[in-house]
């Protein structure tokens, strides 16, 4: 299996992205927010790339059972009915309610990535899961960290952690031939050093800060907790959904 990975998804196109199997990570916070969401019940995530497109698509819908999430500079979007924080996507708030989601660069890397063969969703809270997705589909993979679009490098450190932190798990099993391009190892060895205290290393990074200072604090503390929502969000069609059998344990 050859790992490629790419530190944003601003370079991509939905061409490019068609038949790939591809990881989207965003930490902070689309990525664990999804993750959150479904395990509580949400029926369906509905990734959309722009407030236009959400609008559009919950028309009618909009109301009872369809709800708009997400988020602009980090706050929620005028006329939407939940945010991006972790905090908001409860049981009683989402339990079968279809959500359609836009954010800055969670969203967008993953509604640019619908014509994929295979879409997961990874963070810190559901990583073995992920990784154990990759594993099992064993096949070519390409990690897409969200980064941070109209920020220099756009890059996000927690992204890259996880993303190496991933690989690092898929490199422990001595029956997998993993391959990494240049990008990928570098995602690896930044792990190396970042991955040793996550919660710092969140509240340190550029996002971090920036959702502290609009006082998120919180959300870095769930953000940060290592598999303590083991569910995998899956691209099925055009939205994603929890992966079938753990949809049926977590609903009977
Ligand atoms: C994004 O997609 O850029 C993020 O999820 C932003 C955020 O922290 O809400």
């Amino acid at each position: 299996m050859k790992i490629e990975l790419s530190f944003n998804a601003g370079q991509f196109d939905e061409l490019q992205l068609r038949e790939k199997n591809i990881i989207v990570i965003d930490v902070l916070r689309a990525s664990t927010t999804i993750a959150i969401a479904l395990k509580n019940g949400a029926r369906e995530i509905i990734p959309v790339a722009s407030v236009e497109s959400a609008v559009k698509i919950s028309g009618s819908l909009f109301g009872e059972v369809t709800l708009r999430g997400g988020e602009r500079n980090g706050k929620i979007i005028e006329g939407f009915n939940l945010g991006n924080s972790p905090l908001e996507y409860s049981e009683t708030a989402v339990k079968g309610k279809s959500i359609i989601y836009c954010t800055t660069n969670g969203s967008v890397a993953m509604a640019k990535s619908r014509y994929a063969r295979a879409l997961i969703v990874g963070s810190f809270v559901n990583l073995t899961a992920a990784a154990n997705f990759i594993r099992d589909d064993n096949k070519d993979f390409l990690f897409i960290c969200a980064g941070r679009a109209n920020t220099i490098g756009n890059f996000s450190l927690e992204d890259a952690v996880c993303a190496g932190m991933i690989i690092q798990n898929l490199l422990k099993t001595e029956s997998l031939e993993v391959e990494l391009s240049d990008s990928a190892k570098a995602a690896h060895a930044i792990s190396k050093t970042f991955g040793r205290s996550i919660h710092k290393m969140l509240k340190t990074s550029e996002h971090g800060k920036y959702l502290i200072e609009l006082g998120y604090e919180k959300d870095l503390k769930i953000c940060s907790q290592v598999d303590s929502v083991p569910v995998l969000p899956i691209l099925m069609g055009t939205v994603i959904k929890l992966k079938k059998e753990e949809a049926v344990i977590e609903h009977i």
